[in-house]
Order: C-alpha cells, then sequence, then structure tokens
C-alpha cells in the first residue's frame, strides 16, 4: 500500500506540524508530503525543511486557485495553526478533505477573533471547568464545520492562559495524528465522519438510533 500525501497548512511555530511529522514518519497509510505557509517567516517551515518535506510559501492565500493548487495530490488537507481564511471556493473544491485543530471544545469558544491565547483567556473568564482540543472539517464559517474529534482537558483552579494552552496543545500533539490516521484508514470519506476515542485509538462513532414522530 502507498502511503497517502497528506498536505499541511502552516502559519506559526508549527508544533502541531512537529507531532504530524514524527507520528506519521514510518507510517505505511500516511505521509506528510507537503507544507503549505501563508507567510515566509512562518517557523514551521524550517521543521519541514528538517524532515525533508517540500514546502511552499502562498503569495496570495487569498486566491482560491493558488491555495488549491499548493496541496497538489494531497488527498488529506489539515491546518495546523493556519491564521488565513481558506477562501470559499477552495473549501468547496477540498469539501470533506480540509480539517482543522482548533484549541478548545467547539462550538464554545471559537469563530472570529478566537485564536491563540484569546480563547484560553476567554475560556478561563467565563469560568468553564471544562476546555480540550478539537478537529473538525473546515467550511465556509471559521470553526463552525461539523466536528470529527475532541479530547476534554480539565481546566484548574489555579490555572493562567499559558498554562492551560500548554496543556492543551500536548493533547492536540496527540489527537491530530490518530485523527489524520484515522481518517486516512477510513480512505478520507467523502461524508463527514465522528470519532470517538477507543483504548488508544480512535473509532467512527455509532450513530445514534433516535427516531422522531411517526417515522419509519
Ligand atoms: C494550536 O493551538 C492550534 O490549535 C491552533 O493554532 C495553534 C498552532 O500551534 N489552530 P502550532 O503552530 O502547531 O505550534
Amino acid at each position: 500500500m502507498t502511503a497517502i500525501p497528506v498536505a499541511v497548512l502552516v502559519s506559526g511555530g508549527g508544533t502541531n506540524l512537529q507531532a504530524l511529522l514524527e507520528a506519521l514518519r514510518r507510517s505505511p497509510v500516511a505521509q506528510v508530503a507537503r507544507v503549505i505557509a501563508s507567510r515566509p517567516d512562518a517557523g514551521a517551515l524550517e521543521r519541514a525543511q528538517r524532515a525533508g518535506v517540500s514546502t511552499v510559501v502562498l503569495a496570495h492565500p487569498d486566491d482560491p486557485a493558488e491555495v488549491v493548487t499548493a496541496t497538489g495530490d494531497a488527498r488529506l488537507v489539515v491546518l495546523a495553526g493556519y491564521m488565513k481564511r481558506i477562501p470559499p471556493a477552495a473549501v468547496a473544491r477540498l469539501r470533506w478533505r480540509l480539517i482543522n485543530i482548533h484549541p478548545a471544545l467547539l462550538p464554545a469558544f471559537g469563530g472570529p477573533g478566537m485564536y491563540g491565547r484569546r480563547v484560553h483567556e476567554a475560556v478561563l473568564a467565563s469560568g468553564a471547568m471544562l476546555s480540550g482540543a478539537t478537529v473538525h472539517y473546515v467550511d465556509e464559517e471559521y470553526d463552525r464545520g461539523p466536528i470529527i474529534a475532541q479530547w476534554p482537558v480539565p481546566v484548574r483552579r489555579d490555572d493562567t492562559p499559558d498554562r492551560l494552552a500548554a496543556r492543551i496543545l500536548e493533547v492536540e500533539h496527540r489527537l491530530l495524528p490518530q485523527v489524520v490516521e484515522a481518517l486516512v484508514r477510513l480512505g478520507v470519506p467523502e461524508r463527514p465522519v465522528r470519532l470517538v476515542a477507543s483504548g488508544s485509538a480512535f473509532v467512527v462513532a455509532e450513530q445514534p438510533s433516535v427516531r422522531f414522530g411517526d417515522e419509519g
């Protein structure tokens, strides 16, 4: 079996990219084939180069054709700390093949302006006892696409935004590679799937069999 090519889009330091590179290095099912940055100074580019993965910096991240072309033959496209909006025409072309990781339990604490430290500040200000990481499909609205998998992280009484961020980031580094491997093993389904943790892996969640009124 040849490994499925995965593209990763980045804007920042790229610790999630690093986790993917390490987890998939010897994977028979998936490999990071290319890394695409929205800016030339993204630290993630260096990580990709060190791993021998080809890189490209987008000249116009808001040009859908350029974004789609950059993803090449990738069957799955992962946003890992990508700070630009994916133009709607590119979202449409990559439908159910484009996923993102967010450092909170969506749909809470997501949406425009909710990134980085701000997410964790908002969680602490709300008094929520639980935060975590979410991997979800990207659609035309920020952080609103169907959820694929989540990993909860309890909020501690003495948490600061930085401490909470650090614990969630550790979880992200485990969640993202597992979801990527699971989706690839499923053949990157053409319809949204929802995964749940089962032992040390993520598996497809059973659909709840709820019937309404006179249906069926
Ligand atoms: C992560 O917290 C991710 O959830 C968010 O951006 C951050 C990226 O961090 N979308 P890194 O560049 O992978 O270190």
